[in-house]
């Protein structure tokens, strides 16, 4: 979860909702951390957390769970292979009364979430709940990239805070942070292909990240580009040139100091559907300013700015 969130959600639904927040994070952490591959710990968070609502389900006599899993992006992109969204049982397969014990109720599954905003209007719901932006199931640690480790999430946890906070007011459909090892290898032939926008190297990352080509699944490489863009708009231009091969994502490097062991992503999108997604054109000096902020954490190398739409990347990175 992120910064006091469980305390903020709480209060958003208070008088709308009678709500029990139960804590499980040590069944979480357990089944999660040290896992590298972004699919098995989707997976294995899947697992966790129908079984913990199973258990409370089993003590308040329920034989049914209503969840808001909706069509795009949650079981279209779940069955078309891209991810598995963690609230996807029955379109799947998964029988949810032998496994769990409850049979699910799914009022929103055949909706877009413009079109569950447009319900939540005409419901009365208060805006701040309907402009929330959205916050993934398998929450930080599909944003803690790599091996998932506690410092790294509460690097990404800290971080998020800093983006929420300093690009909150700028009409954004999601804006977070995400984190990963600073270890690269340099890429002579990517390099090659910007040398048009600049006096630029382009850097491979050693973690993985997830992407949409061509209607399919793509786990492959994080471009890193350093330095000087003749113009700033070519920012948005360089995943034209690097999302070839197995390359999903594509960072804008925006500082860097001389020690630490994480890098730092800012990721920010346009979009009505989530299936697809732009990058908004944000001001250079507005970002770095963001990512003096993060790195005054003695522990983050460098931060960058993703410039990459989806396709080819997908929101998240995990
Ligand atoms: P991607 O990364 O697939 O994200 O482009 C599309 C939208 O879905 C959110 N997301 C999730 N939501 N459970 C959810 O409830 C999940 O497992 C999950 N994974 C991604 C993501 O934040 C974005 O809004």
């Amino acid at each position: 979860m992120r910064l006091n969130e469980p305390t903020h959600v709480k209060e958003l639904l208070k008088g709308i909702l009678p709500i029990e927040v139960v804590d499980a994070h040590e069944q979480f952490y357990g089944a999660v951390l040290g896992l590298s591959n972004a699919e098995e710990k989707r997976i294995r968070f899947r697992e966790v957390f129908y079984t913990v609502l199973s258990g409370i389900a089993k003590k308040y006599g329920c034989d049914w769970l209503v969840q808001g899993t909706i069509a795009p992006p949650d079981w279209i992109e779940t069955k078309g292979g891209i991810k598995t969204q963690h609230n996807v049982l029955e379109q799947i397969g998964i029988d949810t009364s032998t496994k769990y014990g409850f049979k699910l109720i799914e009022p929103l599954r055949e909706l877009y979430k413009d079109q569950v905003r447009e319900v939540a209007r005409a419901l009365g719901v208060p805006s701040e709940i309907i402009n929330r932006q959205p916050f993934p199931g398998p929450g930080l640690s599909i944003r803690a990239v790599g091996e998932l480790t506690l410092e790294k999430l509460d690097i990404v946890r800290r971080s998020t805070e800093i983006v929420e906070r300093r690009l909150g007011d700028m009409g954004l459909s999601q804006w977070f942070a995400a984190a990963w090892e600073y270890s690269t290898m340099p890429s002579d032939e990517l390099s090659r292909n910007v040398v048009n926008l600049g006096d630029l190297h382009v850097n491979l990352f050693k973690v993985r990240a997830t992407g949409v080509k061509g209607d399919s699944r793509s786990y492959g490489h994080v471009a890193l580009v350093k330095g000087r863009l003749t113009k700033w708009d070519d920012a948005y231009e360089l995943h034209r040139y690097l999302t070839i091969g197995d390359v999903t994502h594509v960072i804008y490097g925006l500082t860097e100091g001389d020690s630490g062991k994480y890098f730092v992503s800012i990721r920010a999108v346009l979009t009505e559907d989530f299936m697809t997604a732009d990058v908004p054109r944000l001001d250079r000096n507005t970002l770095v300013n963001v990512a003096r902020e993060i790195m005054s954490d003695n522990r983050i190398a460098a931060v960058g700015f993703d410039v990459t739409p989806k396709p080819p990347a997908t929101i998240e990175y995990e």
